[in-house]
């Protein structure tokens, strides 16, 4: 069977299983939709945000690109943060790396990858931003992983930056930010950072008319 259609088989497999345990699972499903959480992670295949937080269809808003990065001309990412902002209303907004990912690795090195090149430069920025810490780890692999933290941290900032956070964090006390890495070797995830609704992170950056 071609891998195509193995996976339409085994989704018919995994409707059927979902509904011989609990029969009203789609319908609930279906009718409404009120997740807490934006996730914001990584396209890498080995970090599909449900399965590594054991969360259920319908708990979490997901928003996935390479390196999980927080762009913000992107209008992708802004359309998924502005409704999760400001139509589902939630809590909070994860933005999860991963160690040894692709993206970052590309950013590291001098090989140009087409289109992506534009998109890595992004990545090459933070990196430049933390030359000094970065270029003081000898070990590459500790490098590259140092790396991946501190662009999450970056990420997270871009989203404190963006005026939609800052209006919600003026006028509804939310979302809470938060920064983590998942580890491709244990499956454990190491929280980096965070950011209370209202937090001063740079004025330079902080709206004074929102
Ligand atoms: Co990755």
């Amino acid at each position: 069977m071609k891998p195509f259609d193995k996976i339409l088989k085994d989704n018919k497999a995994w409707a059927a299983q979902m509904v011989a345990s609990d029969p009203d699972y789609f319908k609930r499903l279906a009718e409404i939709q009120n997740p807490e959480v934006l996730w914001i992670g990584c396209s890498d295949s080995r970090v599909p945000a449900n399965t590594i937080t054991g969360t259920e269809p319908g708990e979490i808003f997901v928003h996935r690109n390479i390196a999980n990065m927080v762009v913000h001309t992107d209008l992708n990412l802004l359309s998924v943060l502005e409704y999760a902002v400001n139509v589902l209303k939630v809590k909070h907004i994860i933005v999860c790396g991963h160690y040894g990912c692709g993206g970052v690795k590309a950013a590291m090195n001098r090989h140009s990858i087409g289109i992506i090149n534009k998109w890595i430069r992004n990545i090459k920025d933070v990196y430049r931003i933390h030359r000094d810490e970065l270029e003081s780890i000898t070990d590459e692999e500790s490098r590259t992983n140092k790396l991946v933290e501190l662009n999450v941290q970056e990420q997270v900032m871009n989203l404190a930056k963006t005026s939609i956070v800052q209006t919600a964090w003026k006028h509804d006390h939310r979302p809470y930010l938060h920064g983590w890495v998942y580890g491709l070797q244990d499956g454990i995830i190491k929280q980096v950072s965070d950011i209370a609704p209202g937090s001063h992170f740079d004025e330079l950056y902080e709206f004074d008319n929102l």
